[in-house]
């Protein structure tokens, strides 16, 4: 922020209003709404006049704005200011300071982007199941917390990315009874037998594809074959040692997969834990919860009330934590609680981000409640980070191809496919060679899957729309891509004419308006981690493309005939622009091939 146009503007013009007597903060200047008459506007006149009103002294807050351009009126920042409607102030910054900007920021690795004193986070996201389908909700906790992450670490953050895998529940004894009714004799259904089992798995991933569904359709049809599940799934979490080394297979093996799945979209995790890891905290922790006094039993379970005004009668309020079930099971807030304990002893962040599904928001304010009943943390070091449902055009959730099962694999391949179609149809790279036209297409595909997803804000819900996702007019991932693809060809095109860059100077508005959008990238870096939003980041980006698309429209830079120094100055913009561009796409998980 500091530097930007925008506060040296904002300096200049609190000084005004402070020297009128106005409380400074009043005469703060903003981005204008009304960017075709100024690029920053100044309100404080309205303000100001309500103060002097209050104190019963007769004001016009046109006049006053009149009296404050004439206090900045010699500030050499400012090349020209205009009263506007009741008393708006446009601004139009000196061309001097803006090219001061454009190479200060030229001249930075990070395009003006600073850096923030580094907090510990850990990003809890992706969540997929052991065994269970993986919905098109993991699929956007991934590549929003992907983004995430990458923002926070851009600002200088320690950020840890934690898989923070489902293998703990009803799914594991789906698995594990339905394997032992298909092969009975595999030494893990032994009950004498407690160690010495294979290192080899009994199962593949195709078989647990299988197996869960199986089990889990039986289930629901047969009130007996449900218990069988549920008898392994409790036989699992009491200990039993052969379902332990049945469940350090499918968790070793459903890793295995789901590593080359996320890799494939781009999306890396520190750590590969899951709720059966914090497993052996559990019985430490409720004994823990019951010393401080906050746990009640209630119809045979371990609860924690979280909210006095909980009345279940009307279903208003949050209702208590179940820590344990009347069986003896463990619930999926238990395991959350274990892992805000082992987060502490192991990283003991600042701050823990969940990019979960808005739909478990009230899962998690009662188990941030109850980790602040207990003392661990505060309730602002915990976030849960909601977002909406990916609808098909029929509104309903989407799935791929047979309406069922989500795999990541499909997907990407889906991607990669209507992407080379669009490649083909637009003419685009067709004459490259094979590998290079495929590598290029997965690219797009991604761009366009990631910033059709990022661009939205968080919460709302979207339709998946391959074809509109992958066009490459409009907001889309694959026209940032072309964006920026084109102006590395221009770049390589001034190399081979040995044209070289150098300081900027600005001779056209359309300069002006570029050099401005490129120092909003630092606002946008602060407003998109603060909000955990990276739809301010994504806006950003596009605005900067059409900002150089512009800029190159009125400001030719290889043409003949243009002065050396102009040419020099036009080739950095170029190469600002580009960079802060692929700085601004790496962030939310998207690479730029280096031609299309
Ligand atoms: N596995 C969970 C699901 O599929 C998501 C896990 C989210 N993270 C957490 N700490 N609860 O719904």
């Amino acid at each position: 922020m500091k530097n930007s146009v925008l506060h040296t503007l904002n300096v200049a013009f609190e000084k005004a209003f402070s020297d009128l007597d106005f409380p400074p903060e009043i005469g703060q200047v903003r981005e204008s709404d009304r960017p075709d008459l100024a690029p920053f506007q100044c309100n404080g006149a309205m303000a100001a006049a309500g103060i002097l009103k209050k104190k019963g002294v007769k004001a016009n807050p046109r006049e006053i704005a009149g009296k404050i351009i004439e206090a900045v009126g010699s500030d050499q920042s400012i090349a020209g200011l205009e009263i506007a409607g009741p008393g708006f102030i446009n601004i139009l910054p000196s061309e001097t300071i803006v090219a001061q900007r454009a190479n200060t920021l030229l001249a930075d690795d990070r395009t003006g982007a600073s850096q923030q004193s580094p907090k510990t986070i850990v990003i809890d996201y992706g969540g997929a199941n052991v065994a269970k389908p993986m919905h098109v909700g993991h699929l956007r906790s991934a590549v929003i917390g992907e983004a995430l992450k990458r923002l926070l670490r851009f600002q200088g953050h320690n950020v840890i990315g934690d898989v923070h895998l489902g293998d703990w529940g009803l799914q594991m004894g789906h698995l594990i009874s339905e394997l032992e009714s298909e092969k009975p004799d595999l030494p893990y259904f032994d009950s004498a037998q407690t160690d010495g089992f294979p290192k080899e798995s009994p199962v593949s991933m195709d078989d647990m594809a299988r197996l869960y569904p199986a089990a889990s359709a039986k289930s629901k049809a047969d009130p007996e074959r449900l218990k069988l599940s549920q008898q392994a799934t409790a036989e699992l979490q009491a200990g039993r040692p052969g379902y332990r080394a049945l469940l350090d297979h499918f968790i070793r093996i459903s890793i295995e997969y789901l590593k080359k799945g996320y890799a494939e979209l781009g999306v890396e995790f520190d750590l590969w834990k899951g709720e059966a890891s914090v497993d052996p905290l559990i019985p430490e922790m409720i004994a823990e919860m019951t010393r401080l006094g906050i746990t009640e039993e209630s119809d045979g379970a371990l609860i924690i009330p979280v909210d006095d005004n909980y009345d279940p009668e009307k279903r208003k309020g949050i209702p208590p934590v179940m820590l344990r079930a009347r069986t003896g099971a463990v619930l999926y807030h238990t395991t959350d609680l274990a892992t805000l304990i082992d987060r502490k002893n192991e990283i003991d962040p600042d701050e823990i981000l969940y990019v979960v599904d808005q739909r478990q928001a009230m899962h998690f304010e009662q188990v941030f409640r109850a980790a602040h009943k207990a003392g661990w943390y505060n309730l602002e070091q915990l976030e849960h980070l909601g977002f909406g449902t990916v609808n098909g055009k029929d509104g309903k959730p989407f799935t791929t191809r047979d309406g069922g099962v989500l795999r990541l694999a499909d997907l990407t391949e889906m991607m990669r496919e209507a992407a080379a179609k669009k490649l083909a149809e637009n003419n685009i790279g067709q004459d490259f060679g094979a590998e290079e036209r495929a590598d290029i297409a997965e690219k797009v595909g991604m761009a366009a899957l990631k910033f059709a997803d990022l661009q939205n804000q968080r919460t709302t819900n979207y339709v998946f729309d391959v074809d509109r996702f992958t066009a490459f007019e409009g907001k889309t991932g694959p026209y940032l891509l072309y964006a920026a693809v084109r102006i590395k060809s221009l770049l390589r095109k001034a190399k081979d004419s040995e044209f070289l860059s150098g300081e900027i100077t600005i001779t056209d508005k359309a300069e002006v308006q570029l050099a401005l959008a490129l120092d909003g990238f630092d606002r946008t870096i602060s407003q998109a981690a603060a909000k955990r939003a990276p739809h301010i980041l994504c806006e950003h980006i596009y605005r900067l493309a059409q900002s150089f698309s512009r800029f190159y429209t009125e400001c030719p830079i290889l043409k003949d005939g243009i002065s050396g120094p102009v040419r020099a100055s036009r080739l950095s913009f170029a190469d600002l622009t580009l960079r802060q561009l692929e700085l601004g796409l790496n962030i939310i998980g998207i690479q730029v091939p280096e031609r299309m």
